[in-house]
């Protein structure tokens, strides 16, 4: 583990932000539970991406089961290609992330989207070994290895399910329902911060490699032809990008949403995105200096984007991801509409009504029905399909479908198919999707790592977390000098007031003053509030506030704290 990472797991481990779970029992890598100060300010960074990614944007929020059934991810494409490369040691039987082996271990950056061939060919030129017992790995198969965890859905042998991967998908599956909420009108988001499940082969460093961890993502249908983002409120905003061309020199282009725009380095939806975004971490703290956009390769993309930039986070030397910004087209919605039974399109109006001849079907239910039991309603909507993209099928005595994977061929008569001169209102298109999104944990992880510091007061080192006060978990902490002579029953009031007043308050007597100061520190609480004796001598009555990153005390009336604080 290097330094700071190592630094920060301790203090998290230690002040109660995050640790390793069910450890009582010998704990299980890849989950940790968020202790007090953790899951207070987890809170506070998925309150704050509400208000910047949800409510200001007019967005709105669902929440939507973490199981789903097999079908949804056999239409996402996550049962067939979400995976990653594994390879194991003959010798100890480690698992391990095969391309990470060959990142840690070359000089090759990014060797995720090489395929099982190449990196085992790379392992073996440069005779790679494993990691946990140093056995050679040279000729050792690389596999394909799908990160989903499978369930049963109810008893007995009961349905295949899994728990979800990414929440964008409980957001695609409910699209029908959405878009009648959005009575039919492009653009729209949605947003959904919930858990996602992802079996990792090598979970490592805390909060970074889990297999659970919250995502807070956004999913914001467009029209391709229509829909432009409101650039108005992020042209200005600098984006250091890091595009695949520059890939492996180091070196950065610095330009404005707009330039980016123009230049057409970043798609105009994405790099709307890049700039709210930037504008968020750099306020809940994340270091300017150790972020950058990085844009995927070709083979790094997921299977259904079309461009792709991560938000990383650079700590001890590390790049590490933060948040995906995809363009995923109209990739997932046309996946559903064709394997569910549900109209996953919009229909748009024309200016005018326009008339042109249209091949139409009005397959016999009353054949389908009984000849096809519960698919018949697919088996109907695929002969539509055909309609439309193949009418000339239609002049055979049968038509071939395929539901299901079955192929499956439909007299032409019981098609009712007919061209005919419509005059059209609209039509109906698939929106296309505009993703950021964002791993919550990896996000709490940078602030903290960003936020800590080793500094010296009065000859003494203390460690410090410098949190924004926008995340911090504690916002002010009361202290009685002493918990006698009426001090602590001041502190208590004041203490009491100030949450009464919706700060979130750390009341603490125990220990000298100096080492309260410095337990405070060590959270990041940004202002630390000091009952003495000169506070029952003063009228009116005040108090000392002392600043976390200055140290710098200053008296306060007690009648005026709030609005200090504030
Ligand atoms: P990586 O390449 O690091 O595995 P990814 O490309 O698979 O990440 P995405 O699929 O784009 O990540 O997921 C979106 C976001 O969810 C990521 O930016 C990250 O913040 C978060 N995330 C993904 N996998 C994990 C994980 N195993 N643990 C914690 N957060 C994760
Ligand atoms: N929804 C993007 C991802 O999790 O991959």
């Amino acid at each position: 583990m290097n330094n700071l990472t190592k630094k920060v797991s301790e203090l998290s481990k230690r002040r109660g932000f995050f640790f390793q779970s069910s450890e009582a029992y010998g704990g299980v890598a890849g989950f940790q539970t968020f202790g007090p100060e953790g899951a207070e300010l987890k809170r506070n960074i998925e309150e704050s991406w509400r208000n910047t990614f949800s409510r200001e944007l007019g967005h709105r929020e669902i929440q939507a089961p973490t199981i789903m059934p097999e079908p949804v991810f056999k239409a996402s494409g996550h049962l067939d290609g979400f995976d990653d490369m594994i390879i194991e040691c003959p010798e100890c039987k480690s698992s391990i992330r095969a391309d990470h082996l060959v990142e840690d271990n070359t000089e090759i950056e990014e060797a995720e989207g090489f395929s099982t061939e190449k990196i085992a060919e790379i392992i073996a030129d440069h005779d790679l070994e494993c990691s946990n017992c140093e056995t050679s790995l040279t000729g050792i198969e690389v596999e394909d290895f799908n990160l989903m965890f499978e369930t049963s859905i109810g008893p007995g042998n009961g349905q295949p399910g899994y728990l979800r991967p990414e929440t964008a998908q409980g957001i695609f599956v409910e699209f029908p329902r959405l878009k009648e909420y959005a009575r039919n009108q492009l653009p729209f988001g949605i947003t959904q911060i919930g858990k996602a499940y992802r079996n990792e082969i090598s979970p490592r460093k805390g909060l970074v490699r889990v297999r659970e961890f919250t995502q807070a993502e956004l999913e914001h249908f467009i029209d391709p032809d229509e829909d432009e983002p409101n650039l108005d409120k992020v042209q200005d905003v600098e984006l250091k990008l890091y595009p695949v061309d520059k890939q492996g020199s180091g070196e950065y282009i610095t330009k404005t949403v707009e330039e980016a725009v123009e230049e057409d380095i970043v798609h105009n939806w994405v790099a709307y995105y890049l700039g709210i975004a930037k504008k968020w971490y750099k306020e809940i703290g994340v270091d300017m200096d150790r972020f950058r956009f990085r844009q995927h390769q070709k083979g790094e993309r997921a299977h259904y984007a079309t461009d792709c930039w991560d938000a990383e986070a650079e700590i001890d030397g590390d790049w590490i991801e933060i948040a995906g910004f995809a363009y995923r087209g109209c990739y997932d919605l046309t996946k559903h509409h064709e394997h569910s039974r549900e109209d996953f399109t919009i229909f748009k109006e024309y200016d005018e009504p326009v008339t042109k001849e249209k091949t139409v079907v009005q397959p016999d239910m009353g054949y389908l029905g009984p000849e096809y039991g519960g698919k018949a309603q697919k088996v109907a909507k695929k002969i539509g399909e055909l309609a439309q993209n193949s009418p000339e099928e239609f002049e055979k005595e049968a038509v071939n479908v395929e539901v299901d994977g079955e192929k499956l061929e439909i007299p032409t008569d019981k098609c009712n198919f007919e061209v005919k001169e419509v005059t059209e209102s609209g039509e109906h298109i698939i929106p296309h999707v505009v993703e950021p999104s964002f791993g919550v944990g990896r996000t709490v992880y940078t602030v903290l790592a960003h936020a800590y510091e080793e500094d010296e007061i009065d000859g003494e080192e203390r460690r410090v977390l410098h949190l924004s006060r926008e995340v911090s978990p504690t916002e002010v902490a009361v202290f009685p000098l002493m918990d006698k002579d009426g001090l602590g029953d001041k502190a208590q009031e004041i203490a009491a007031k100030l949450r009464e007043k919706g700060f979130s308050v750390k009341y603490d007597d125990t220990g000298n003053i100096g080492k309260r100061y410095r337990r405070q520190d060590e959270v990041g609480t940004p202002v630390c509030v000091t009952v003495d004796y000169e506070t029952l001598e003063d009228s009116p009555e005040t108090v000392t506030v002392r600043d976390r990153d200055s140290t710098e005390q200053e008296r306060v009336e007690i009648s005026k704290l709030v609005d200090y604080l504030r």
